[in-house]
This record gives C-alpha cells, structure tokens and sequence, in this order.
C-alpha cells in the first residue's frame, strides 16, 4: 500500500488482525526482508511493515533522511491505519528509527525490540566511517553496497548463506544513490538515546549478534546494564534474523506474546 505524506510515497504492508506489531528493515534493506517473518507473526497480531525513507518501495524526502524524518514517516503510517499503541521490532537502523519515534512519542509504545541495534550516538570514529562511505558511494554504488551488505555477516556464513546474501545484495542495490546518502547522513548525526533503555515504561528487548561485526558487544551489553532490557545474544553477526532465523524468531514471538 502507498500513502502520499509530505507529498512523497511511502510504501507499508499490512498483515493479519490482533495487537499492532510494526517491523522496520535496516539501512540498505526494505521491508522485503520480513517475508518469512510475516505470516508467523501475522497468525496473532496485526503485522505492518515499513520500508523507511529513501528504501524499497518508499521515495526520498530530502538530502538527509534524520532518524526524526524517518520516525515521523512512521507517525503518519500510524496514523493513517488509526494505530495507537504498537510493539516495534527494529533491525539496526530500523531500531534507531523506533527509538526516535518511541522517545517523541510514549504513550504509543507497548514495546520495543532492537535487533542487531543500539541506543548509543555513532562514535567519531563511526562518523569518520560514515563520511569515508558517503565518498565511496558516489564513486560506485553497486560495489559498496556489495561490499556493505557481506560486511554484516560473520565470516563463516558466508558460504553458509550464500543463496541468501546474494539474493539480498540483489534487493539492496535497489536503494537508490540518494537515499543511502540521506540514511548514512542521518545516522551520522543520530543523537545517543540509552536514557530511554532507562526511563521508559514499556517493555524492550535487545537481540545481540555475539560476533556482530558492526557493533561491539560488550557496549551493548553495557547499555543494558541496570535496565530492565532483556537480553538475548545469538550466534553470529548483524542479520540475527538470517544468520540464526529460527532463534531469532522464537524470541520475537516469545516477546509479543509476554507482552
Ligand atoms: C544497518 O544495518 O542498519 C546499518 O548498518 C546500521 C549502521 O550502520 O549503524
């Protein structure tokens, strides 16, 4: 389905009837990647998936596509299909956008699950790899998508899901030049929001790749120090949800149905 907000498109699906569970793909990725999670989720609960600004289906907004932008594309989805209250499962980027949208908006979050995500801003270091990405994107698309894309797996899955990987690195370099820009500009500038794993009342969960190549796990492990956040670590890299599939489904289930 297509809703015009801003005067662009913005593309969702809608699945099933039940407590609202909304889905938000990572940087590069677009809803596409929900396909096998969908009809299991979707048996209970009334499943929405998102692509977010400047990915899959959905067009660019601007030349710097913040968290906030993509949160309030959300906030209208939301809206439009009348949903108040929904759990969020977030892959990477996906995570930092429901962190954006559930610190503007509570009161409209009955969970929140970040998976293969964090809370925490970029450090300068991730910054300086950001603007080193900007560059090498412009120069050639198709070879830093490919090269981005196999970065997120473990170095043993590679063989191991090279059916999957190739089919996704075929979907990713769909993204347009624009939008990967505006995504790794916005996630640049992304503001640190651990308070929230602190001081929110809704439940949240956490699904940590052990060896996730992009993201350290003993500050992750940190973030979640005197929080209520429940903590599953999985075998693996940055795509929990194709590197330990069944795993990380039966958590997400396990989740939304404790919730
Ligand atoms: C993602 O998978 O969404 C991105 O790699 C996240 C990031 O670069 O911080």
């Amino acid at each position: 389905m297509i809703l015009k907000h801003k005067g662009i498109n913005i593309f969702y699906t809608e699945t099933g009837k039940g407590s609202a569970i909304v889905l938000l793909h990572g940087f590069l990725e677009s809803s596409k990647i929900w396909d096998t999670f969908v009809p299991k989720l979707a048996k209970k609960n009334r499943v929405v998936c998102i692509d977010l600004l400047g990915h899959g289906n959905t067009e660019c907004l601007g030349y710097i596509h913040t968290m906030e932008l993509m949160a309030e594309a959300v906030e209208a989805v939301l809206k439009h299909l009348r949903i108040r209250k929904s759990t969020f499962i977030g892959h990477s980027m996906g995570g930092y956008v429901a962190l954006a949208f559930a610190e503007k908006n509570p009161d409209n979050v009955k969970g929140l699950c970040l998976l293969n995500s964090t809370a925490s801003a970029d450090t300068p270091e991730k910054k300086q790899n950001r603007a080193r990405g900007i560059i090498a994107v412009k120069q050639n698309h198709k070879t830093f998508i490919r090269h981005a894309v196999s970065n997120l797996f473990i170095p043993e899955n590679h063989k191991k899901f090279a059916t999957q990987i190739k089919q996704l690195i075929k979907d990713c370099q769909k993204t347009p030049l624009q939008g990967i820009v505006a995504a790794l500009e916005g996630m640049k500038i992304r503001e640190d929001r651990e308070v929230l794993l602190h001081f929110s009342p809704y439940k949240k969960m956490m699904i940590i790749g052990k060896n996730d190549p992009i993201l350290n796990y003993n500050n992750l492990i940190s973030q979640t120090k005197d929080t209520n956040v429940n903590v599953v670590v999985l075998d693996g890299g940055h795509m929990s949800f194709i590197e330990n599939e069944s795993a990380c489904l039966a958590n997400i289930m396990h989740f939304i149905e404790n919730n």
